[in-house]
């Protein structure tokens, strides 16, 4: 039995470094966390017509992700009925059926058994086709074209499992045209655990100006001291009930992009003032500015790079990544290609900031191999105490140079892990805003 409390100390901000590593800790986060959480499956301008399918997976269940005939999603278990072959060999394309490459049992868009080879002759008149269609995820639904699926039937709706962070995602995701992926995503694997992704783009400010420092500098001519984002007015972090963080820093958006994409400031500037009448004025604020955010478990995205990341787990110690660029829609097919290829200069799987952090992430990972390593604890306790509400923002405010939203991953980790079942998890998060701001008092 594994025991979340003495692995993550919510109350003193630190971890087990056993969670980076043991292989019964993560079959329970397959369980409690994959098999139960809303996960990002695919963008819709990435399968906008009938028979458009992507495959990508939920945990390590791999699925095929559909686009129906009357326009609806549906995503189904990457594996036919049979004798359990692994379906659809494709990353993406277009498909009226899906036939098995064993024994050519055949299967429509919508995952129903369409036909069998020999089943009159092989199976007789009582073979039920309707009892073998493809295993459908629970729930697929879609918020400003990003569409999620959820193996847990039990799971409130998407819009409810946003929470707060649906009124951050309106700013950028909501524009008008909407949000366009540019391309197939670049798929990478690493030697890492899942979680040091999403934790780093949560709002890890800290790293910025030490990791990145050769890089930055080469970049924009300048040296950013690390201190540079401890002033107030650098911006600040946020963290909802389920987990889902931003960090926004207050200047400028593209300034990653600026090499190829030196419109860009000039387009933000003016989106912005056309966002207000969207979102209204105090939202529309942010959308010109940088982002980093995670939607836990397992989606992350910086807004102004133009970058969308899905972090697949392969057991405790290895990552697969999927990185797309985006745009909007209604951007010039010229600035678009530019984007795409700024975007993944600096975050695709050779990006220039990307390997820099790989090899923290590698390097989290690898070193709890030795026992004796793997019982000690890490520490995420910059800035606790300050946690706060703010008028103008939802969910709980912190500090932007702080380990709030990498907190608040942790905190709903344990809270998932920790119930058995989606009642047990809204009971236990039920008073969350509270719980937390009460805890900075004590
Ligand atoms: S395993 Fe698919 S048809 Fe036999
Ligand atoms: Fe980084």
């Amino acid at each position: 039995m594994v025991d979340i409390k003495a692995l993550v100390d919510v109350e003193n901000g630190t971890q087990s470094r056993r969670i980076f590593w043991e292989r019964d800790i993560y079959e329970l986060e397959l369980e409690r966390i994959f098999a139960r959480c809303w996960l990002f499956l695919t963008h819709e301008s990435q399968i906008p017509n009938y028979g458009d399918f992507f495959v990508t997976k939920m945990g390590e269940d791999e699925v095929v992700v559909i686009r129906q005939k009357d326009g609806s999603i549906g995503a189904f278990l990457n594996q036919c009925r049979h004798r359990g072959m692994k379906l659809c060999m494709a990353e993406a394309g277009n498909a009226r059926a899906f036939s098995c490459a064993y024994h050519g049992w055949a299967y429509g868009v919508d995952g129903t058994l369409k036909s069998v080879p020999c089943e009159k002759e092989s199976y007789g008149p009582d073979f039920d086709k309707a009892q073998w269609g493809l295993h459908p995820v629970a729930k697929v639904e879609s918020y400003k074209g990003f569409i999620f699926g959820c193996m847990d039937a039990a799971a409130p709706s998407l819009v409810d499992y946003l929470g707060d962070a649906a009124w951050y995602m309106d700013i950028w995701a909501g524009v008008p045209g909407g949000i366009e992926f540019l391309g197939p995503p670049s798929r990478s694997i690493i030697r890492s655990n899942w979680k040091s992704p999403p934790e780093n783009f949560i709002g890890d400010s800290y790293h910025v100006g030490w990791t990145h420092a050769g890089v930055l500098k080469a970049m924009t001519g300048e040296v950013m001291p690390q201190l540079a984002f401890a002033s107030k007015d650098a911006g600040f972090q946020v963290t909802t009930r389920y987990g889902h963080g931003h960090g926004i820093n207050w200047g400028p958006g593209p300034i990653l992009m600026s090499p190829n994409c030196p419109d860009l400031f000039e387009w933000t500037e003016r989106r912005g003032v056309e966002m207000e009448a969207i979102v209204g004025e105090k939202a529309s604020k942010l959308y010109s500015r940088h982002w980093d955010g995670t939607l836990f478990p397992n989606c992350s995205y910086l807004i102004g790079t133009y970058v969308f990341k899905a972090w697949h787990p392969i057991g405790p110690d290895k990552v697969e990544i999927m990185t797309w660029a985006f745009a909007e829609k209604d951007m010039s097919d010229d600035l678009k290609h530019r984007i795409k290829v700024a975007a993944h200069r600096v975050f695709g799987p050779a990006g220039i900031l990307e390997s820099d952090d790989i090899d923290n992430f590698e390097y989290i990972a690898l070193p709890n191999q030795g026992h004796v390593t793997r019982q000690g604890k890490m520490n995420l306790q910059m800035g606790m105490g300050r946690e706060r509400e703010e008028a103008d923002y939802p969910g709980v405010i912190g500090d932007f140079l702080s380990e709030h939203g990498q907190r608040g991953l942790y905190r709903s980790w344990a809270d998932c892990m920790s119930s058995a079942n989606w009642a047990e998890l809204e009971a236990k998060t039920a008073s969350w805003k509270q719980d937390l701001l009460r805890k900075k008092k004590v």
